[in-house]
């Protein structure tokens, strides 16, 4: 166990954000007034607090069209733990609502209703409001309405709810349907006054607070004082697509592991510092076929992207590039999607000498290679859970068990973070092998370790080996995809949990 001497630093407070927003609102003018130094500063005559995007409607009706093309051609929403996707999710996460529904991503003006719908959070009664601070414009009106210290943890469905239906009532059923205008929108990204690229969500800024110094300019390329604008065309993206948790020792704020540095095994060996620290944050939920408490990760695209290939180039570049509108006038691109479907506007500014077609198939090649990694890492995580669930049964040497559910533990996260970075290695294709070769190592040193107390307890391997292939099959043959998590469980691999 490392010292603990960063970790006091976390529990900043909104006074130290706000001077942060400002520094970055000034080092973003500085940059901004020394490219263009003709131009004069925009005023939308908005109010500086707006939130509600049918605000800007009228004010940029380009930017508007595009914008509304994130309610069309609408994906299937599919679920992830479909047998062509991730066919283990039920088993290896089982005890978490996310083994119940995991959806694949649409449009960011469907974030917000589409949160509302899912089952973790329509079943789970005690779902916090931090849910929404990566969903709704309205969070910022959120944490002053209810105070910096309250709007983290306000009950979901009895607190949260009533307060946004209130918000939003006026604006119901429009063309952005119920919540599009309250869910990621244009005050999200811009200072509704002078339309300057901002950070809007606090969790960012306390993060990058938290960071050490050193290593936020090693590894991002910058220090808080000297964020340029074409750093921020990432860091708008950074409010959302990164892993974040629910801080239970700081008032469940959302918080970035970030202390370490961005990187997978920085996050890990923060998550590891605070491990068994009282009251401090252990996992997103207790496993119940190993009773070990596992993180959970969600969406680092701004972390993987940022020690890829393309780390010079942002988000924004790729994800929302210029476009000719209007038969002459070119915008950025306000409709963030796959940039397979843009490759001339996106990629062949750069890679002019290669045609969309090839372009296209390199993408496809290492997703595919991408696929294949997660899936082994997965199949060698869901033997280690079983494993070590057979030496609980046994009752073998408690410090064994343990040292196996840490070992399981750390393969989990190795393949998790990756899983749940949705551009399927493209982002960063050398540090995802990175991370899946140290999940395959953690968790086969955890199934060495069980086959070895369990060869010494007498347990027949080549049994319990079958027992797994079937229990695997009875998971991906359910088809009810809901129920798909009780498979997991039978009586050879019973709860652990004792629930
Ligand atoms: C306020 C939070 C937030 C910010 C800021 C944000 N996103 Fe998103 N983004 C989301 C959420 C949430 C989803 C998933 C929406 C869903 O599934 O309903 C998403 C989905 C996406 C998708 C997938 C869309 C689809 O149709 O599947 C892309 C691409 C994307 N975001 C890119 C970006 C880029 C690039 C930026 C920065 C310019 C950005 N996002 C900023 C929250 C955010
Ligand atoms: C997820 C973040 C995000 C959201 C949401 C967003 N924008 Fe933008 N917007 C950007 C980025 C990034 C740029 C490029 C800024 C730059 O580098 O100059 C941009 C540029 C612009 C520009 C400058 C001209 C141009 O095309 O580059 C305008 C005007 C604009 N956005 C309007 C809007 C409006 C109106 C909305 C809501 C309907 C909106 N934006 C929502 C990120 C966002
Ligand atoms: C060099 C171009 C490039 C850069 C830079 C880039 N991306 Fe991507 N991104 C892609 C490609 C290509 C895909 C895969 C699209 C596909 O599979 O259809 C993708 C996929 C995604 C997806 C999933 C889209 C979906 O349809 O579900 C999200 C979300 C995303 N990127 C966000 C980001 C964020 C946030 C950043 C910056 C931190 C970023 N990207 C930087 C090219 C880029
Ligand atoms: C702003 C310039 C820029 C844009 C835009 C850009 N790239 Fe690149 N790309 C680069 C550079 C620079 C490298 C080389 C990086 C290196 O050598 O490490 C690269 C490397 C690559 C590679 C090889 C990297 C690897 O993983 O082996 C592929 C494939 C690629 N780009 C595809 C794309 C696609 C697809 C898009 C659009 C979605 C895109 N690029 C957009 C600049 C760009």
């Amino acid at each position: 166990m490392k010292g603990m001497k960063k970790m006091g630093s976390i529990n900043k407070k909104p006074i130290l954000l706000v001077l942060m927003s400002l520094l970055l609102m000034l080092a973003l003018v500085g940059c901004a007034s020394s490219q263009a130094k003709e131009k004069e500063p925009m005023n939308t005559g908005l109010d500086p607090k707006e939130w509600n995007s049918y605000a800007f409607k009228d004010k940029f009706p380009l930017h508007w069209e595009s914008f509304m093309k994130n309610m069309v051609d609408e994906k299937e929403v599919k679920p992830k733990n479909d047998p062509s996707i991730e066919p283990y999710l039920p088993i290896l996460w089982n005890g978490f609502g996310f083994a119940v529904e995991y959806n694949l991503t649409r449009g960011h003006t469907y974030a917000f209703e589409d949160q509302m719908e899912v089952r973790r959070i329509t079943m789970n009664p005690n779902a916090i409001s931090a849910c929404m601070s990566c969903k709704t414009t309205l969070f910022p009106q959120m944490i002053e309405e209810f105070g910096y210290d309250n709007a983290f943890k306000l009950n979901y469905h009895e607190e949260a709810m009533p307060w946004i239906d209130k918000m939003t009532e006026a604006d119901k059923g429009g063309e952005l349907g119920n919540y599009g205008h309250a869910s990621v929108g244009c005050s999200t990204c811009h200072d509704p006054v002078t339309m300057d690229l901002r950070i809007s969500m606090p969790q960012l800024t306390l993060s990058l607070e938290n960071m050490d110094p050193e290593v936020m300019k090693k590894q991002l390329g910058f220090t808080l004082d000297t964020i340029t604008q074409h750093d921020m065309r990432s860091l708008v993206c950074a409010q959302c697509h990164v892993e974040y948790y629910f801080d239970p020792a700081n008032d469940r704020h959302t918080t970035f592991p970030w202390t370490q540095g961005v990187r997978m095994d920085n996050m890990w060996d923060h998550y590891e510092e605070i491990w068994e620290v009282e009251g401090q944050f252990q996992g997103e939920y207790v496993s119940r076929l190993t009773n070990q408490p596992i993180l959970k990760a969600q969406h680092p695209e701004y972390e993987l992207w940022s020690y890829g290939p393309h780390q010079t180039v942002s988000c924004s570049d790729c994800h929302m590039p210029y476009q000719r509108v209007d038969g002459k006038k070119k915008i950025s691109s306000h409709r963030w999607g796959s940039p397979l479907k843009t490759v001339e506007e996106s990629c062949r500014t750069c890679h002019a000498d290669k045609s969309q077609a090839y372009l296209k198939d390199r993408v496809k090649d290492i997703q595919t290679t991408h696929k294949s990694a997660l899936l082994e890492a997965q199949e060698i995580s869901v033997q280690a859970t079983y494993y070590v669930n057979r030496m609980m049964t046994r009752e073998l040497d408690p410090a064994k068990i343990k040292e196996a559910q840490y070992l399981l533990r750390e393969g989990q996260w190795f393949w998790d973070i990756i899983a749940a970075e949705n551009s399927k290695g493209f982002h960063n294709p050398q540090g995802a092998m990175d991370s899946f070769r140290r999940s395959i190592t953690a968790s086969s040193r955890a199934i060495e370790l069980a086959t070895i107390e369990l060869m010494k307890a007498g347990e027949n391997i080549e049994e319990l080996k079958q027992q797994i292939e079937i229990t695997k099959q009875n998971v991906i043959n359910e088809t009810v995809n809901h129920e798909k998590h009780k498979q997991a469980i039978n009586e050879w691999f019973p709860n652990h949990r004792g629930d």
